[in-house]
């Protein structure tokens, strides 16, 4: 173990991430590089037993929203966690950190909340420590903003099209403030496990937040939720998954993960100060 930044020994060994090519993984990849530990990198096809055999902490961010057909909901959600559990037997991992969705259940009948609640389940018998953030929608700096904000960054017509009437609430999470999270999740042996939902600061209209990340310069439209579950299924950027996600409020409790990772979380005019300002 070593200490740093004076918050007690952390654990120095190597930690594995699976769907390490995503938004989240390549940033936490960048920000392991300064602990010292050995970041090992999991793609689809690498031998997830051999890189956690003698491992400190597993962060296990594969799965999507947007499952690229032939691969299902289950096969992205569950079955990489039912692999990831599978390939912690007889290694040494302490820790265990998975990135869900508020709102997971293993009873809701959308199948990415379902997919996400029935692997949150299964870790939690796993018989590891096992750190759960449910996390809101999550977006990155505007050098690297992530999906949520490509699908409403206006083109040179300054329109979006925004899905649902755009009155839905959301505390969308800066991905960095993620990345801290996980990080002391994984290599902090004093924090707490558990499930823990992971919103931001803010909570806005999703129009507002399109507002914001255009810096106000543009026009919205609506595509009714009905009209968009529909479209969903001749569409091959949407499910109708997304869509239910997309149209319905995305908020947490915050108070918890604050109180259990002393937090500090980035409101979105930290990030995106000028846009903020420019939409007020
Ligand atoms: N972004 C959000 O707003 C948000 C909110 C809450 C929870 N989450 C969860 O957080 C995790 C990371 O999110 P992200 O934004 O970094 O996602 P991302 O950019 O879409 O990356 C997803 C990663 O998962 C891998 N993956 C997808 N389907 C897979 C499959 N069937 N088998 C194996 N690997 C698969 C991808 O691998 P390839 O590169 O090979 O495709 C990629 O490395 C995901 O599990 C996501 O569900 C995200």
């Amino acid at each position: 173990m070593t200490s740093r930044r004076g918050e007690g020994a952390l654990w120095t060994g190597p930690v594995a991430i699976t769907g390490a090519s995503g938004h989240v993984g390549t940033a936490l990849q960048r920000c392991l590089n300064g602990y010292g530990n050995e970041v090992r990198s999991l793609g689809r096809r690498d031998d997830l037993a051999a890189a956690f055999h003698d491992a400190a902490a597993v962060v296990h961010l594969a799965g999507t929203l947007r499952p690229e057909p032939p691969s299902t909901y289950a096969d992205a959600n569950l079955r990489t966690v039912e692999r990831t559990i599978e390939a912690l037997e007889g290694s040494s991992v302490e820790r265990v950190v998975f990135l869900s969705y508020v709102g997971a259940s293993a009873r809701a009948g959308n199948a990415y909340l379902r997919t996400k609640g029935e692997a949150e389940d299964l870790l939690y018998r796993c018989g590891r420590d096992v750190v759960i953030f449910r996390c809101s929608h999550i977006y990155g700096p505007p050098s690297d903003p992530g999906s949520l904000v490509s699908a409403v960054l206006a083109g040179e017509q300054r329109r979006v099209w925004v899905l649902g009437s755009g009155r839905q609430r959301i505390a969308p999470v800066y991905r960095e403030d993620v990345v801290e999270a996980v990080i002391r999740a994984a290599l902090d042996p004093g924090t707490y496990h558990g499930r823990f939902d992971l919103p931001g600061p803010d909570v806005v209209r999703m129009d507002d937040f399109v507002r914001i990340m255009n810096g106000g310069r543009v026009t919205l439209r609506h595509v009714p939720s009905r009209l968009a579950r529909t479209l969903a299924h001749a569409t091959a950027s949407l499910t109708p998954e997304l869509v239910d996600v997309m149209v319905s409020d995305s908020l947490g409790d915050e108070v918890r993960v604050d109180r259990a990772f002393a937090l500090e979380r980035h409101h979105l005019g930290d990030i995106y100060a000028g846009a903020a300002a420019a939409a007020a």
